[in-house]
């Protein structure tokens, strides 16, 4: 294993990634209008322990602490995310000019404090209003999208220069629509098939708004790739592992950077692609966002919309504390994968650990097993850029604990450990070990 703290290439970007719906609170200050995941708060059963994201870190009105505890992290960048609600309280129409302010002192603060922007315009949270519309399985979504991806850059464009059209494709389509896991908590194939099809053009557009409007754009899209592996070697785990796949792991990487849908959905998706549209999505992007964690493991299950369903990994396999396997040598093979298929400079926009941390007697917070997951997988990162991975950034998941969707606040991924009582914030070791990787990687 190459040592992680061996040398980065020169301008090696190390980051912290969050997202508005899970960290900022103040759902109903300042003019925000709801988003599908206020809805799916509200919907029995939709979230544990009815959780929601009302508060969450209250990081709308604590933003100026949290970026202190970046600056502390000696974090390069920040991956964020704008909370379309927030901005466009119907989705489309009327601008809140207060939610607009936020992102603006947000912005300056981060800057101040020597930390980049990255903005990412969609993690998920579609205002309510577009989906009372018929959200992403209607085509204009795609325009919408475009108009307030314009919003976006002509406020901001003038000091962020990073920029994401959406995060993670696969997971807010197939969970929204296929497998109900997620807001809109649809079960739906058609729907879900228009779903890809309208996300994909609205990337395309949202590529075309933001190099037309922002000078030196850098435009990136996050995928989540992980390879799916059938549960046991059987045919009907096989078959569900490799459609699966697609609908994971490239119907949304294709289309966009290769121009074609792959072979079992390109026939399934013909009724709803236009003249012209494949030329509208493959927008040249300037690099591969990897959200990575661990293998997928796959199974048959006739009950579920497309046949397949999540199968549990090998017993013996290594978890995280929210059950999740760990498997560096997939992340390794993934970055690989990507590098050849997709041959462009790829960077880890998330890649962490969930566990339930708790602050000790000693009033630390010892998370000595998301020590070990991010030395693992940076080592892992490490071997693929040896390789020929040309990997340009990482980015942990996450900054802070949060609300994390359909688990609410069971579950925690951040270096920094939230109190959701009082909102205090504690760093964790890792918050530490983490500081220390950014340093020596640096010098
Ligand atoms: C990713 C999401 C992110 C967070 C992590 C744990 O799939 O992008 O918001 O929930 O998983």
């Amino acid at each position: 294993m190459t040592d992680p703290t061996s040398s980065y290439p020169p301008g090696f970007v190390w980051g912290v990634s969050t997202s508005a719906y899970q960290i900022e609170g103040a759902a109903a200050e300042d003019g925000r209008g709801a988003s599908i995941w206020d809805v799916r708060c509200r919907t029995q059963g939709g979230v544990v322990n009815g959780d929601t994201g009302d508060v969450a870190c209250d990081h709308y009105h604590r933003m100026p602490e949290d970026v202190a505890l970046m600056k502390g992290l000696g974090v390069d960048a920040y991956r964020f995310s704008v909370s379309w609600p927030r901005v466009l309280p119907r989705g489309k129409g009327a601008v809140n000019e207060a939610g607009l302010d936020f992102y603006d002192r947000l912005i300056d603060r981060l800057l101040e404090a020597g930390i980049e922007p990255w903005l990412c315009l969609y993690h998920w949270d579609l205002p309510q209003a577009l989906q009372d519309m018929g959200g992403w399985s209607a085509r204009d979504c795609a325009g919408w999208y475009a108009d307030y991806a314009a919003l976006c850059a002509r406020r901001y464009g003038d000091r962020v220069k990073r920029w994401i059209t959406f995060n993670e494709f696969s997971v807010f389509t197939l969970f929204g629509y296929a497998i109900p896991w997620a807001a809109p908590g649809i079960v739906d194939r058609a729907q879900h098939l228009r779903a890809i099809h309208h996300v994909n053009l609205a990337h395309g557009a949202g590529v075309d708004v933001l190099r037309d409007l922002v000078p030196g754009a850098s435009i990136g899209a996050i995928h989540n790739r992980q390879v799916v592996i059938p549960e046991t070697d059987t045919p009907e785990n096989r078959a569900a592992a490799s459609l699966l796949d697609e609908h994971w792991n490239l119907v949304f990487c294709d289309p966009q950077i290769l121009g074609h849908y792959p072979p079992q959905t390109a026939a399934a998706i013909e009724p709803y692609v236009q003249a012209g549209d494949m030329a509208r999505i493959a927008r040249p992007v300037d690099w591969f966002g990897l959200n990575h964690y661990g293998p997928i493991f796959a199974k048959a299950d006739p009950a579920r919309s497309w046949g397949y369903g999540w199968g549990d990994a090998p017993p013996d396999s290594p978890t995280h504390g929210v059950g999740w396997a760990i498997f560096p040598d997939a992340f390794r093979d993934e970055l690989l994968t990507i590098q050849r298929r997709y041959r462009l400079p790829i960077v880890v926009t998330e890649n962490g650990c969930g566990g339930s941390d708790t602050v000790s007697p000693d009033g630390a917070v010892h998370d000595p097993h998301r020590i070990n997951y991010l030395t693992i997988y940076n080592a892992a990162m490490r071997d693929a850029m040896a390789q020929g991975a040309d990997v340009q950034g990482y980015f942990v998941w996450s900054l802070l604990d949060n609300f994390e969707w359909g688990s609410g606040y069971g579950q925690r991924f951040g270096i920094v450990h939230v109190d959701f009582q009082t909102l205090a914030r504690t760093p964790k070791d890792s918050a530490r070990w983490y500081a220390e990787l950014i340093r020596s990687a640096k010098a």
